[in-house]
C-alpha cells in the first residue's frame, strides 16, 4: 500500500500546480507587456501635455526653471524632445544633465511580440538604463516627442507586479489543487485504495470468502470494477475449494487403487494357477477370468498413470522422430500385426526437441487407438492399415495419424478428449486421448481429431520451433 506521500495523491496535486503555473506563466507575458506598455504610455502622454505647452510659449527660455523642473517631475522625466517640422525643442531638469546613451522604446511601432521581448528585456537587463520614450505628439504624425526617464522605477514596479501576479497564481494553483485533491480522493483515490487493500488481503487467504469484496451500488467505472473484482473473487473462491475436494478425492482413488491393484495381483496370480487345472470346466471359464483380472489391473494402472504424469512437464532431449514413430508402433502392437499393415511416412533425419517419453506415450495411445479400432470393426475391412505422415508448413510440424477404420462412434465424439467420459469401447478407460492432448499441449502443440470421409484422422501439431535443425 502506498504512503500517504507516495501515492496517486501527491502525484496528482504535484500535476495540477505545475500545469496551472504552466498556463500563468503563458498568461503572465502579454499581462507584463501591457502592464508596461500603459507605464511608458503614461509617461508619453505627459510629455504630450508638456510639448503642447511648450508649443504654446513664443520662448521657452523665457519659462521660470521651477515651472520646467515640475513638469519634467510629474512626467518622471530627465527630459522631454518636442519636434516639429525641422525644428526641435528640448526641456531637461536642471539637476540631471541630458545622458549620453538611453535605450529606444518606439510607441509607434508596438506590436504585441515587440512589447512582450521589451518587458522580459526590462526585467532582466533593466535597471540604471535611461529610456527614450518616443511617439507621435498631438495624434499627428509630422510632430514627434521623446520622452527621457530612467528605468529602474519601471524595472521595480514591474517586479512588484510580477511578484502579485506570482503569488496570486500560487494561491490559486494551490486552492484548486486542494479542492481537486479532495474530491479526487473522495471519488477516486479512496475506492482505489479499498480495492487495492482488498487484492492484497484476498491474495493471502483466497479460500477465505470473508476476503471477497463487497460492491458499492456506484453506478461508474469503480463500481464495474468492485463488481467485476467481487465476481472474479467468487469464482476463484469456488474453483480453489473444488479443486482441494477434487484433489483430495484423488488422493483417496490414488490410495484405493493401489490397495486394489495388490489384491488384483494376488488374484491374477491365483486364477493363472486355476487356468493350469485339469477340470474341462475350469479350462472353459479360467482364461475369461484371467481376462477379467488383466482387465481390471490395466484400468487401474492407467488411472494411476493419469494421476502421476499430469504433475511433471516435459524434459526435452532431442529425438529422432521416425524412430519414436516406429518405437511407439510397435508398443501399440501394431508393427509386425499380423492383419493390420502400418505406413510410416515421417521421413528420417527429422529431429526434434521434446520429451521423448511423453511424446511416446502420444503416438502410442492414438495408434493403440487407431488398432483397437480396426480389431474391433464389426464389418470386414479389405486392407486395414494405419498411416503415419510429417507435414511441415506455417512454422508448424503436423503428424497425422490415420486408419481406414470405422471411424469415431458417435458417443466417442461427444466427449472426445474428456478424461473417463471419452470412451465408447468395452474395457476402454477414457483417458488415451485426454493424456495425449495434456502431453501434446505440454510441448505448445494442440491434437486435434480431423473429421474425414470415412476411418479416422489424428493430428498432432507441434510448434515448428521444435524442430533441431
Ligand atoms: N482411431 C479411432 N477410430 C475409431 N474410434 C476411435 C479411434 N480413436 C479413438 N476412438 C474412440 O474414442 C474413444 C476414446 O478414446 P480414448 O483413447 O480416449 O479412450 P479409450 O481408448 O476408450 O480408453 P484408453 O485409451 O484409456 O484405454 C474410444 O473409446 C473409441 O471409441
Ligand atoms: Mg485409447
Amino acid at each position: 500500500m502506498p504512503g500517504p506521500f507516495s501515492g496517486l495523491s501527491v502525484k496528482l496535486i504535484a500535476t495540477i500546480i505545475v500545469v496551472i503555473l504552466a498556463v500563468e506563466v503563458v498568461i503572465y507575458l502579454p499581462s507584463a507587456a501591457n502592464f508596461r506598455a500603459s507605464w511608458l504610455e503614461d509617461r508619453l502622454r505627459i510629455g504630450i501635455v508638456a510639448a503642447r505647452v511648450l508649443d504654446a510659449v513664443p520662448d521657452i527660455m523665457a519659462l521660470p526653471r521651477t515651472l520646467t523642473d515640475r513638469l519634467l517631475n510629474s512626467a518622471g522625466a530627465i527630459a522631454i524632445v518636442y519636434r516639429r517640422e525641422g525644428q526641435s525643442q528640448l526641456i531637461e531638469l536642471e539637476s540631471a544633465p541630458m545622458p549620453r546613451e538611453a535605450v529606444t522604446v518606439d510607441m509607434r511601432a508596438a506590436d504585441p511580440m515587440t512589447l512582450i521581448a521589451g518587458a522580459i528585456d526590462t526585467l532582466v537587463f533593466g535597471g540604471p538604463r535611461i529610456l527614450r520614450i518616443v511617439g507621435n505628439g498631438d495624434g499627428n504624425e509630422q510632430s514627434l516627442v521623446e520622452v527621457l526617464v530612467s528605468e529602474a522605477p519601471l524595472r521595480n514596479e514591474l517586479l512588484l507586479y510580477s511578484r502579485n501576479v506570482f503569488l496570486l497564481s500560487l494561491i490559486v494553483a494551490v486552492m484548486t489543487a486542494v479542492v481537486l485533491y479532495v474530491f479526487v480522493s473522495f471519488v477516486l483515490i479512496a475506492p482505489i485504495r479499498r480495492l487495492t487493500a482488498n487484492m492484497i488481503a484476498y491474495r493471502q487467504a483466497p479460500e477465505n470468502a470473508s476476503r471477497i469484496i463487497t460492491p458499492t451500488p456506484r453506478r461508474d467505472e469503480i463500481g464495474i470494477l468492485e463488481r467485476q473484482l467481487a465476481e472474479m473473487e467468487t469464482n476463484i473462491f469456488s474453483m480453489l475449494r473444488q479443486r482441494r475436494h477434487l484433489a483430495d478425492l484423488g488422493l483417496a482413488v490414488a490410495k484405493i487403487n493401489h490397495d486394489l491393484r495388490n489384491t488384483l495381483t494376488s488374484a491374477q496370480l491365483l486364477s493363472d494357477q486355476v487356468a493350469n487345472l485339469d477340470d474341462p470346466k475350469v479350462q472353459r471359464l479360467a482364461p475369461r477370468l484371467v481376462l477379467s483380472i488383466d482387465k481390471a489391473i490395466g484400468f487401474v494402472q492407467s488411472v494411476l498413470d493419469y494421476g502421476r504424469q499430469s504433475a511433471t512437464p516435459p524434459r526435452p532431449a532431442p529425438v529422432d522422430l521416425r524412430t519414436l514413430v516406429e518405437e511407439a508402433a510397435f508398443d501399440a502392437r501394431l508393427a509386425g500385426h499380423p492383419e493390420i499393415g502400418i505406413v510410416n511416412a515421417v521421413p528420417e533425419g527429422v529431429t526434434i526437441n521434446a520429451d521423448p517419453d511423453q511424446l511416446a506415450r502420444v503416438f502410442v495411445n492414438l495408434l493403440k487407438n487407431a488398432r483397437e479400432a480396426l480389431e474391433g470393426a464389426t464389418s470386414r475391412i479389405e486392407t486395414p492399415a494405419v498411416e503415419i505422415h510429417l507435414v511441415e508448413e506455417d512454422d508448424w510440424l503436423t503428424i497425422s495419424i490415420t486408419d481406414n477404420g470405422p471411424g469415431l462412434p458417435p458417443r466417442a465424439r461427444d466427449n472426445l478428449f474428456v478424461a473417463f467420459e471419452g470412451s465408447a469401447r468395452s474395457g476402454g478407460t477414457g483417458l488415451g486421448l485426454a493424456i495425449a492432448r495434456e502431453l501434446t499441449e505440454a510441448h505448445g502443440g494442440r491434437l486435434d481429431y480431423v473429421a474425414q470421409p470415412s476411418g479416422t484422422r489424428f493430428d498432432v501439431a507441434l510448434p515448428g520451433a521444435i524442430r533441431v535443425i
